[in-house]
């Protein structure tokens, strides 16, 4: 494919987008960049970000989208990501706008997935109810804890989830949690998928002593993990075996401090690669966290997960399998 026809279907891509996001009234912008969109500050060029305001809205734009052939991936708060310094060429839809209300019927809230995780947390536990209070530290928003299965503190989303709305065939449509396969930091969510929202089912508790477990929760984080610093959370999983957690692993082999350019092994918890400075790149982060791996391959024969999400710019992928000559893939599987 020479560079013009590129261009041209670039530019056919472009026009279709802004074509549903006019008919749909959902704000599409360009020129945004990663770095200003996660929570390790890092990350390239996106060619386009849309951020649908209703869970309505949201389903019928990613079923216009898929119709068009146009990829997109969705993005909460950026907290869990760790996104390529390339040029992004998919649409990011944005959720943070997808705020809406909480709506409580005894046990039960209804809450829409661009919600702030910890604003929830503060907002059932007033309304006394228990169960997600150990989660109130974690800077996501709902529909990324829902999406893997965020947890804390003896807290876990999937445990307490009784629906998710999720977006099929332009519509809302609800699913029984029980549908859903809840791992540890994974779920059986496929990407394709869009999650608009949850309803949870939650405790009846005496609203001081739920605040009073949040409390515990936050300073067992403050006195553990870094604040203030431009992280993803935790980078890798715990092995799934043995009882040496991954961040005291590689603090043991002594790497707490180590640096690659902008990125460094925290100081404060091993498990949590931090950037640092203007202009820091996601390759530094990388090449620290593949640095990383190879110890603890080399010194304890275990293959670390990656807890992150590595969002690549060269990784088109379709439904059909075939490749597209614009690189503008359904990123389906
Ligand atoms: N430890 C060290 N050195 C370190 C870090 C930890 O020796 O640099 C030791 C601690 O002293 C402790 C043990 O390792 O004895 C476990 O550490 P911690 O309590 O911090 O728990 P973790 O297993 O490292 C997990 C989750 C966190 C979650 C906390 C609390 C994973 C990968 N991490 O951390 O989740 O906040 O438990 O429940 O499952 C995240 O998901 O991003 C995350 C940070």
């Amino acid at each position: 494919m020479d560079e013009t026809t590129k261009h041209l279907n670039g530019n056919a891509r472009d026009a279709a987008l802004e074509q549903i996001a006019t008919r749909l009234a959902i704000r599409a912008e360009r020129g945004r960049r990663f770095a200003e969109l996660t929570s390790l500050r890092v990350g390239g060029a996106i060619d386009w970000v849309v951020s649908p305001e209703t869970e309505t809205q949201a389903a019928a734009l990613v079923y216009e989208l898929d119709q068009a052939r146009i990829g997109w991936r969705a993005l909460g708060s950026g907290s869990n990501i760790l996104a390529d310094d390339g040029e992004h060429h998919y649409v990011v839809l944005s959720l943070k706008e997808l705020k809406g209300e909480l709506e409580f019927n005894g046990e039960f809230v209804s809450v829409p997935a661009g919600y702030s995780l910890p604003r929830l947390c503060i907002d059932v536990a007033r309304n006394g109810l228990s169960g997600i209070e150990g989660l109130g530290g974690i800077p996501g928003t709902v529909g990324g804890a829902l999406w893997m299965n965020a947890g804390a503190y003896g807290h876990e989303i999937g445990t307490v989830t009784e629906t998710v709305r999720v977006a099929r065939g332009g519509k809302v449509v609800e699913i029984p949690g029980t549908d859903v396969q809840w791992n540890y930091r994974h779920t059986s969510f496929r990407e394709g998928e869009l999650l608009l929202g949850a309803t949870l089912r939650l405790i009846p508790d005496d609203p001081e002593k739920i605040r009073a477990r949040m409390e515990d929760a936050k300073s067992r984080r403050m006195a553990t993990q870094p604040h203030g610093s431009r992280s993803a959370g935790c980078f890798f999983k715990n092995p799934p075996e043995g009882n040496l957690g991954t961040g005291r692993i590689i603090d043991e082999l002594g790497m707490k401090g180590s640096r690659r350019g902008s990125a460094r092994v925290s100081p404060v918890h091993a498990n949590f690669i931090v950037t640092e400075g203007e202009g820091a790149r996601a390759e530094d982060a990388l090449a620290l966290a593949e640095e990383v791996r190879e110890r603890v391959k080399r010194e304890h024969g275990i293959e670390l997960e990656y807890e992150v999400e590595l969002w690549r710019a060269n990784e088109p992928r379709s439904s059909t399998g075939n490749d597209d000559a614009a690189g503008e893939l359904k990123r389906k599987e």
